[in-house]
């Protein structure tokens, strides 16, 4: 077992323990991404009720023209959290970079999204960084004098707290320095239904991938939750503008986890993710926040989904 894969399992079971032992009945959302759930997600991009993949892959294959007259060419492209990078070739196409560096977790997914890329794109320099882009990342040396662009689609932002958001964008603005510039997609406020739909689709696929966060319990952790007794449920809180997810139980469970027992009587919640939403004034105020100043940006006719291109400009003090 190597270094990596022993941090995340211990990780997990001290976040699954503080839910169940400490009663906190939360866990946080990143580990709904094992390997099915990776594929449960990937399915859900492409779910009728899930218009944001859609909508944003369609933004930005619309409006190449206009990334290119924004950032001009020759930039290094910085996506953060490649994933499978699906939506990078759009991007790469319209700005003719002088590089690609997409930084992720997981150095699994990475080499092999980076070869389907390099097969795609074979002038591209491509330097994948396997590394956490929570904090300040050490970009190769080649980067040193390169004029950036920062890549963050998807509302992945949308899925961390104001806080963490800010956080982000502030090692976003280290990690890319004075200068750079940032392409990020977000998620817009719209009708409650359409929310909803999108959360909690007509074929079950969401309700899969939150329910698979309990079976990951159970195969990792030494677990027997009775997966079959929860049900996944989409919540809107209009106060924190977000879609909120739970897992709640049907009727009383008991089960045990890593030799530990646990009880949960029906009704009660383990809330497992968030997706925040946003008015363009919010995203713009939580941009510069972040210490980026807000340049263009790029709507669909419905105001679904926005693509904002920001920059960091030296701070400034308050007059
Ligand atoms: C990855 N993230 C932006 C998705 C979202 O829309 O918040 C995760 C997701 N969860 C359920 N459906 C999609």
């Amino acid at each position: 077992m190597d270094m990596t894969t022993s941090l995340v399992d211990h990780t997990f079971r001290k976040d699954v323990r503080r839910c169940f032992e400490n009663r906190t009945y939360a866990i946080p959302a990143r580990w709904l991404y094992d390997r099915r759930g990776s594929e449960l997600f990937e399915e859900i991009t492409e779910l009728p009720e899930y218009y944001p993949t859609r909508t944003e892959t369609k933004l930005l294959r619309d409006n190449g023209a206009a990334f290119a007259a924004s950032t001009g060419t020759g930039r290094a492209v910085i996506e953060f959290g490649s994933g499978s990078s699906v939506k990078t070739p759009n991007l790469l196409k319209a700005i003719d970079p002088a590089a690609y560096v997409p930084i992720d977790i997981s150095g699994e997914f990475l080499e092999h999204s980076a070869s389907l890329l390099q097969e795609e794109f074979p002038e591209l320099p491509i330097y994948p960084v396997e590394a956490d882009f929570m904090n300040r990342v050490a970009l190769p040396e080649a980067m040193a004098d390169m004029p950036k662009l920062g890549f963050f689609p998807g509302s992945t932002i949308g899925n961390m707290i104001a806080r963490t958001s800010v956080d982000l964008l502030r090692f976003m603005r280290e990690t890319l320095g004075e200068g750079a510039q940032l392409l990020i997609g977000f998620d817009r406020i719209k009708d409650v239904q359409t929310l909803i739909d999108a959360y909690d689709d007509a074929a079950g696929v969401t309700a899969q991938f939150s329910l698979n966060l309990l079976h990951r319990i159970n195969r990792e952790l030494a677990a027997d939750i009775p997966v079959d007794r929860f049900r996944h449920k989409a919540v809107w809180n209009d106060l924190y503008a977000r879609i909120e997810i739970y897992l709640e139980a049907q009727d009383d469970v008991q089960f045990s986890i890593d030799g530990h027992s646990h009880a949960m009587a029906g009704g009660q919640k383990i809330h497992i993710e968030n997706s925040h939403k946003y008015g363009l004034r919010d995203a713009r105020l939580m941009l510069r926040a972040g210490g980026w100043t807000p340049l263009r940006e790029w709507s669909d006719e419905l105001d679904y989904f926005t693509l904002m291109l920001v920059e960091a400009h030296p701070l400034k003090h308050a007059p």
